[in-house]
This record gives structure tokens, C-alpha cells and sequence, in this order.
């Protein structure tokens, strides 16, 4: 076995030789819409403003670090998804990207319907109103516990990952004297990435079940036989950040091959197939994602072209994108405490917040932008690294980015396309208190999600 240095650590301090970043960008006092909300836009006097609400007035009101929400810009994506599918197919958003109530409430008035994968999403869900029949169930090992509440509330579909899962959810149903409607989730052998797709070690991983080898037929075989449950469909997620559409080209070959299967083998047309989520965004100003309209059109011609071979009914398709609605609706507020030029290197700009509110640079050696938004800079560019507060090398929020060589302690900075998977994989490492969402509409701002205090941690701490 070989031993490797903690990837925190020196790789992150690796020094790449001159050259190797790309030029600083011709103006840092733009702002490029594709890595920014909608209602972003630097005022006259310099101060980056969301929907007319200065960044440097929601900092004194809400404190930093914040994520601040454009519901306009969340809304619009929404409903744009929304009608790019149109009314014979089904938008799932993603909860895991970020789930609040007044996110739940959005979607149900946008005509959405919610994916959870877990008994907390599930309990936000239902409690903020989403009608259950709108909801989704998933997860490689729910409870029974979650099982329970779930069929008892009456939730439209509970994506089955397991043989175990079959039976199991198929009990808990009948014991409750109800019939569940089910997708049987399946690996397809493609996993998807950015710029290619591999299509090897794809079934190495533990969410459902294989195509290979038979095991999806089989357990279509199970789960047509059990009374708890009613097979609705077939479920196919994967990967995620993907801007290339022809992962989803050979997935949905391999699904409707499945489908012509089963309807050989059981006489069955099954109604419904679920290609997933994982639609890519903008990041940085390199990142060109498509829009819901172009995806919705390659996605219903691939299976409806694949239907047509296979002589099937088109299904009715749904999708889960959450970090493509959610993602370029926020930004994090930062304060800049410290800023420490390293001769020959690069300057570190150390922030109030850190790998607490984005542990996704660190995670996935994720790509960002960054801007100075409490004023307009007319000084040079100078390559700098957003480092947080933690106590670990590896704590990075943008990697390499430029900011303004005047840049000081008392700055506002701000890092665009944090909406998804930042407040919804925030940790407390550090006894961090993990930061507010406040959502701006139309020159208002409210908090949806408060920021944590000493309280909400000592009172976890029973002593
Ligand atoms: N549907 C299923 C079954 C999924 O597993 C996922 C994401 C989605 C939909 C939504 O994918 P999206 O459209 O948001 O890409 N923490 C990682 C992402 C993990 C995604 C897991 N599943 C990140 O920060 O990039």
C-alpha cells in the first residue's frame, strides 16, 4: 500500500511555474454575468449591489460570512426549467443542493417537485408544505424509520437502491395496508464528467443496481412480484458538474433497453424513466453550461428516438437538477482580515469564513471566482489564494484568482456560484458558526436560514 502525503497539504502549496495562470482579466471591476446572479451589479459608486440592496448594507445588517440569495434569479431558473420540460415531463429539484423552507415553498409555487434523500429533507419538505405526492425519496440506505414516514405521508416515489430495499420498503408498505409507488434505480455503466465520459470502474460505487450482469432485470423481477409496492419506473443518475450531453445519450440507451426488456419479458410498459440530475454551471468565466431549454430538447429527443427503436411509448421523463437552479443564484460575503504577500508566490487573502462554508475547493479541488465588492479598485491585479480561518493548510476557498493589489483588512470580497452544495455541506470544524442565507428580493432582504450562535453549539454539548 502507498503511503501518500494528506492531499491537504502539499499539493494545495504546489508552485506552479510562471505563466501557468491564465492572464488577469482586461477590468476586475466587472462582473461576469455567467458566474453571478441575475440581480448583481456594481453601482455607480463601486459597491456590488443585489436587487438595489449594497453588499455593504447587508454586511452590517447580516454580518460576514453570509450567503446572499437572489429568489428572483432562483425562481426564474426554476420556472425555467420548469417550461423547458413542459407539462408531460417532471422537474425534481435536488434538495442536497440547499434546502430551506422558504426554498420548498418557491418550488411548490413554481410548479416543481422535490428530490430529498433523507429524513431531515423529508421532514423540511413536509413541513414546509410540499404537497407529498410531489416528493421524492432517495438514498442507498434509507432507515426504516425513514421508510415509515415516508409511505405514510404519502410520498409519490421512493427510488429503491437495493434488493433489501425492495423487500423492505415493499413490507413496510403492505404493513401499513398501502401500495408505494417505486423507481428502481440503475447504474448504466457511464460516468459522466465534465469534458468526457469513462466507461470504466462506473459500477464500482454504491448507488443502485447494476444493469450488468442481469442484476437490474432481476430486481425489476422482484419488485414486479411484491403487492407493497408498484413499479413506476427506472431511475438513472449519473454524475455530476456535466456540460457534455452524450453521457445522458448512452444512459438513456442503456435505460430503454431495460424498459423493451422488461415489457418482452413481463408484458409491461413501465410509465415513467428518471434520468437524474447533474447538469453543470458556470464556476469561473471558462465554464460554458447550457441552458434548460437546449437540455430539455436533447434530452426528450434522445428518448424519444430510443423509444421509437425499442417500438415503446415514450415515458413520461423527469429530471433532478439542483445545483443548476440553485447554484448561480448566491454568492458568500466575506470580510477580508488579512492579506500576506508571499515574495516570488502569490499573496494570501485570508477570510472570516473558510473550508466551514465551502469545503468544496478542498473536497473536490473546485474551481471559483472572486471579486472585491465593497468598492471599485483602479490598482494592478495580483494573483491571490482566498484562504479561511481554519487550522488546516488545505482550508481554500479559490485556489488562484486576482484580485486588486490594494485590496486590505475591511474589504468585502465575494465568491459567486456558491448557492449549491456550500450551506448544505457546511460544517461546524473549528466550532465554526456556520453562516446565514438571506435571500434579497426586490430591495428587500430577509434571512431564510439564520446564522448559527454559541448556543445553537453549546446546547448540542451536554456535558
Ligand atoms: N439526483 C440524484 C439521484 C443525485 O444523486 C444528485 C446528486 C442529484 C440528482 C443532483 O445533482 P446536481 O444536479 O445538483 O448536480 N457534493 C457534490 C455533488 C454531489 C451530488 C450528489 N448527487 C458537489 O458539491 O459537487
Amino acid at each position: 500500500m502507498s503511503r501518500s502525503a494528506h492531499p491537504a497539504g502539499p499539493r494545495h502549496a504546489d508552485v506552479l511555474p510562471e505563466g501557468h495562470y491564465a492572464a488577469p482579466p482586461a477590468d476586475l471591476n466587472v462582473l461576469d454575468p455567467k458566474v453571478w446572479a441575475r440581480s448583481v451589479a456594481r453601482g455607480e459608486d463601486g459597491v456590488v449591489a443585489v436587487a438595489g440592496l449594497p453588499v455593504t448594507r447587508l454586511a452590517e445588517e447580516f454580518g460576514t460570512p453570509a450567503y446572499i440569495l437572489d429568489e428572483a434569479d432562483f425562481r426564474a431558473r426554476a420556472r425555467a426549467w420548469r417550461t423547458a420540460f413542459g407539462p408531460d415531463a417532471d422537474v425534481f429539484y435536488a434538495g442536497k443542493a440547499f434546502l430551506s423552507r422558504a426554498v420548498v415553498r418557491w418550488l411548490a409555487e413554481e410548479g416543481l417537485n422535490l428530490d430529498v434523500c433523507s429524513g431531515g429533507e423529508l421532514a423540511t419538505a413536509l413541513s414546509a408544505g410540499m404537497p407529498a405526492d410531489r416528493i421524492a425519496f432517495h438514498g442507498n440506505n434509507k432507515s426504516a424509520a425513514e421508510i415509515e414516514r415516508a409511505v405514510r405521508a404519502g410520498v409519490g416515489r421512493i427510488v429503491l437502491d437495493s434488493f433489501q430495499e425492495i423487500v423492505r420498503v415493499a413490507h413496510i408498505a403492505q404493513s401499513l395496508g398501502k401500495r408505494q409507488r417505486v423507481q428502481i434505480r440503475v447504474t448504466v455503466g457511464v460516468e459522466a464528467h465534465t469534458h468526457e465520459f469513462i466507461a470504466t470502474a462506473h459500477e464500482d460505487q454504491k448507488f443502485g443496481i447494476p444493469l450488468a450482469g442481469g442484476q437490474a432485470a432481476e430486481a425489476v423481477r422482484r419488485a414486479l412480484r411484491l403487492d407493497g409496492i408498484e413499479l413506476i419506473g427506472i431511475h438513472s443518475h449519473i454524475g455530476s458538474q456535466i456540460f457534455d450531453m452524450s453521457g445522458f445519450e448512452v444512459a438513456a440507451h442503456r435505460v430503454v433497453g431495460l424498459l423493451k426488456d422488461i415489457r418482452d419479458e413481463h408484458g409491461v410498459e413501465l410509465p415513467e424513466i428518471d434520468l437524474g440530475g447533474g447538469l453543470g454551471i458556470a464556476y469561473t468565466s471558462d465554464d460554458d453550461p447550457r441552458e434548460p431549454h437546449e437540455i430539455a430538447e436533447a434530452l426528450t429527443e434522445i428518448v424519444t428516438r430510443e423509444c421509437r427503436g425499442a417500438g415503446l411509448r415514450t415515458p413520461r421523463i423527469s429530471v433532478e437538477p439542483g445545483r443548476a437552479i440553485v447554484g448561480p443564484t448566491a454568492f458568500t460575503l466575506y470580510e477580508v482580515g488579512t492579506v500576506k504577500p508571499l515574495d516570488g508566490l502569490r499573496t494570501y487573502v485570508s477570510v472570516d469564513g473558510g473550508m466551514s462554508d465551502n469545503i468544496r475547493t478542498a473536497l473536490y479541488d473546485a474551481e471559483y471566482s472572486v471579486a472585491l465588492v465593497s468598492r471599485a479598485s483602479d490598482a494592478e491585479p495580483m494573483l491571490v489564494r482566498v484562504v479561511g480561518k481554519h487550522c488546516e493548510s488545505g482550508d481554500i476557498v479559490v485556489k488562484d484568482a486576482f484580485l486588486p493589489a490594494d485590496l486590505a483588512p475591511g474589504d468585502l470580497i465575494a465568491v459567486p456560484a456558491t448557492g449549491a452544495y456550500c450551506r448544505s455541506m457546511a460544517s461546524n470544524y473549528n466550532h465554526a458558526l456556520r453562516p446565514p442565507v438571506v435571500a434579497v428580493e426586490d430591495g428587500e432582504a430577509r434571512v431564510i436560514v439564520r446564522r448559527e450562535t454559541e448556543e445553537d453549539l453549546l446546547r448540542l454539548d451536554v456535558g
